[in-house]
């Protein structure tokens, strides 16, 4: 099937600190939204990718964003809003699928993106990109409530691909019924739908804090 993408990038980056919003910085001569952007392109069905941006981004560059298949529209407040924005944009009929994937993920490896497409399609349901946790997981506050067996834990990364008519309706729903999502697949959760569990790479980085810069430059080194 036709494959449409949306990139949530109307963030601030107060997290980052930086004199732009994180999505703007440059790596290796590129900037993050463009790394993430042209990761989604590499993969064959992605045909049209909407960008969330802020309503007032000064920072924007069309012309090394000027590919025919990218289309801009107007974010909202908080990411769940930015998506849904862009989610309305996208005809389900010509897109059956969507991938939502954050502009601050510039590193996803295109054979993730590829095996999370491919196992969600065969499926038929909806899934994302996870990594085991690692470290020993503790719940409590001051003190140590109990220690969580980490064995069915994960992290949830992206991109998240789902039918393009059940996020629409499952995002716009949990909104109006004022649930906080701080991702697709929590929409999808939570209005009763199974999602798949793809596990990807612990490299595939969300650009969060000013560490992270150099470390996601390192992963860039690396893999080229
Ligand atoms: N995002 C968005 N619209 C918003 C908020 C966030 O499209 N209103 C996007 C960000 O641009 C980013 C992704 O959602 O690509 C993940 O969000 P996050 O890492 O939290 O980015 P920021 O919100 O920009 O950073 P911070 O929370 O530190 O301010
Ligand atoms: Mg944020």
């Amino acid at each position: 099937p036709a494959i449409a993408a949306i990139v949530p990038a109307a963030g601030v980056g107060k997290r980052m600190q930086a004199d732009r919003p994180k999505q703007y910085l440059v790596l290796h001569g590129k900037t993050i939204l463009e790394h993430s952007v042209a990761r989604l392109q590499s993969v064959a069905g992605v045909e049209q990718i909407w960008l969330a941006l802020a309503a007032d981004d000064p920072y924007f560059d069309a012309t090394a964003l000027s590919h025919s298949n990218v289309i801009r529209v107007k974010g909202g407040d908080e990411r769940m809003h930015s998506v849904l924005s862009a989610l309305n944009f996208v005809d389900e009929h010509q897109y059956p699928w969507v991938l939502v994937h954050d502009a601050a993920r510039p590193l996803v490896r295109q054979t993730d993106i590829e095996l999370l497409i491919q196992r969600c399609l065969a499926r038929g349901e909806g899934g994302i990109l996870a990594c085991r946790v690692r470290d020993t997981m503790k719940r409590g506050e001051l003190m140590v409530a109990e220690t969580v067996s980490r064995e069915h834990l994960w992290h949830a990364l992206t991109p998240q691909f789902f039918p393009t008519a059940l996020l629409k309706a499952a995002l716009h729903d949990a909104i109006s019924a004022g649930v906080h999502i701080t991702d697709e697949a929590s929409a999808m959760e939570w209005a009763g739908h199974s999602v798949l569990l793809v596990e990807g790479h612990s490299d595939n980085i969300k650009i969060t804090q000013p560490a992270d810069l150099a470390l996601a430059a390192f992963y860039l080194e690396q893999s080229s």
